[in-house]
């Protein structure tokens, strides 16, 4: 044994005061009583899974004026996440092996935490999913344009999913439809009107072309950051293969309670009325939801300080996400156990990584966290390069120590590690 670690253990969906052994990076036991050489005892502390993020956007390489891939994984490990799945929405794009290869260094050089990589599948290389998959975690497609994307035709959705399958390897999908977008568009001067030019029939249209092109498939399909009642209703009864995710920004806002600022809050798929949000809640607290993904989309504040309609979309939240749920769960509007589902088991599970759970034989991936230690989320303390949040002034509860592999990498709310300690996940890519 490396190391033991002593305190109250979310294990088996309760807490319970003990230990938990590791040796090379692994959960190797977990007892009452454990104890070697270096033995940490963190008295009545929680000891949580650190949390999967399966949708971020580093910005790495190409726009790293926004982000890079240092600065990304360390607002990611200061907030409690140890693995994140990049974006294939960079410069170049993630649509070769080349830049899939080139990208992987690059976060090899500078990632703290963990990392995968998606491919993005466009109409170009639609015929070399297969030889794409060897060297990404996961395929993401945009039905829809957005910030930096690039589109699949609605043509080549069936062939393409039939494609991703025969990899066994999860697809991810911006679910807005590309023609319903088309017949909308308009000047946009406020987020009322991006409301309206990105309605919720969009993303209806294209949940609905999802289904009916994801028949008798059996690898993981993953609807991002649904947004909208009416995506909801689509999704109700989907096929056990496909996954759906939400945002904290499309639970945490609705669009009439945003007066200030308003392109810092310009996101696709847009936040929505009141409504759509409480039923986003409603599907997390019933289990229709699956994943909390931040859709971490970093913009500057130069960037964002323009008229409406030029302004990009897109905000950051890899930072806040977890502790922005754990505020929520002490709150009352969660549970804990849908909270380490939604943020650690599942995405852990989909992307098919020994993460997301205390467990003997996963990596010794955790977080502790004291629950009365509530912080106001403010700029000033987070680290993304972008400079700016859009949680600014609410509640959250950050962790004071992130271990990741067995390696103490946060310490007392300060990093400890050099900056180089992530590794890219899922075999031998
Ligand atoms: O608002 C968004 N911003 N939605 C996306 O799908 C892309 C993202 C970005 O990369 O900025
Ligand atoms: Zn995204």
């Amino acid at each position: 044994m490396d190391l033991t670690i002593e305190g109250q253990l979310y294990h088996n969906g309760a807490f319970e005061y003990g230990c938990l052994a590791v040796t090379q990076g692994k959960i190797v036991a977990i007892k009452k009583i454990l104890k070697t050489d270096i033995h940490l005892n963190v008295g009545n502390k929680l000891i949580l899974p650190a949390g999967v993020d399966l949708h971020v956007h580093f910005r790495d390489p190409g726009f790293t004026h926004k982000e890079d891939f240092s600065t990304g994984s360390q607002a990611a490990a200061f907030g409690g996440i140890s693995c994140v799945f990049d974006m294939p929405n960079t410069h170049p794009q993630t649509t070769t092996i080349k830049a899939l290869k080139e990208k992987k260094q690059i976060a090899s050089e500078k990632s703290l935490v963990d990392f995968g990589l998606y491919a993005a599948i466009c109409d170009e290389n639609i015929g070399k999913i297969g030889e794409l998959s060897a060297f990404c975690n996961g395929f993401k497609i945009f039905l829809g344009s957005t910030t930096h994307s690039l589109k699949l035709n609605n043509q080549n959705l069936r062939v393409a999913l039939r494609e991703t399958n025969r990899t066994k390897k999860i697809t991810l999908i911006h679910a807005e439809d590309e023609h319903c977008l088309q017949t909308h568009k308009d000047r946009e001067q406020t987020l009322i009107d991006h409301l309206r030019c990105r309605s919720a029939e969009c993303e209806e249209t294209a949940l609905k072309n999802i289904l009916n092109n994801a028949d008798n498939l059996s690898s993981p399909i993953h609807i991002c950051h649904l947004s909208s009642c009416e995506g909801f209703e689509m999704i109700r009864n989907r096929p056990h293969n496909i996954s759906v995710g939400v945002t904290p920004h499309h639970l945490f806002f609705d669009v009439q309670s945003i007066n200030t600022k308003q392109t810092f809050y310009k996101v696709n798929p847009p936040i929505r009325s009141s409504f759509d949000r409480d039923t986003l809640w409603y599907g997390v607290n019933n289990t229709y939801i699956d994943i909390f993904e931040s859709d971490h989309a970093p913009h500057t504040e130069e960037e964002k300080n323009v008229d409406f309609d030029s302004a990009p979309s897109g905000l950051p939240g890899i930072e806040t996400i977890y502790p922005l749920f754990l505020s929520a769960m002490k709150r009352g509007l969660l549970s804990l156990d849908t909270l380490l589902a939604l943020l650690c088991e599942r995405p852990a599970q989909l992307l098919n990584i020994p993460k997301g759970k205390i467990e003997v034989g996963r990596d010794a991936d955790f977080i502790v966290v004291d629950l009365k230690n509530t912080r106001t989320i403010s700029a000033e303390t987070l680290h993304s390069k972008c400079g700016w949040t859009p949680f600014e002034g609410f509640p959250g509860i950050f962790p004071s120590m992130l271990f990741i592999r067995g390696e103490k990498v946060i310490d007392d709310h300060q990093l400890v590690v050099k900056k180089t300690f992530g590794k890219c996940v899922g075999g031998n890519l």
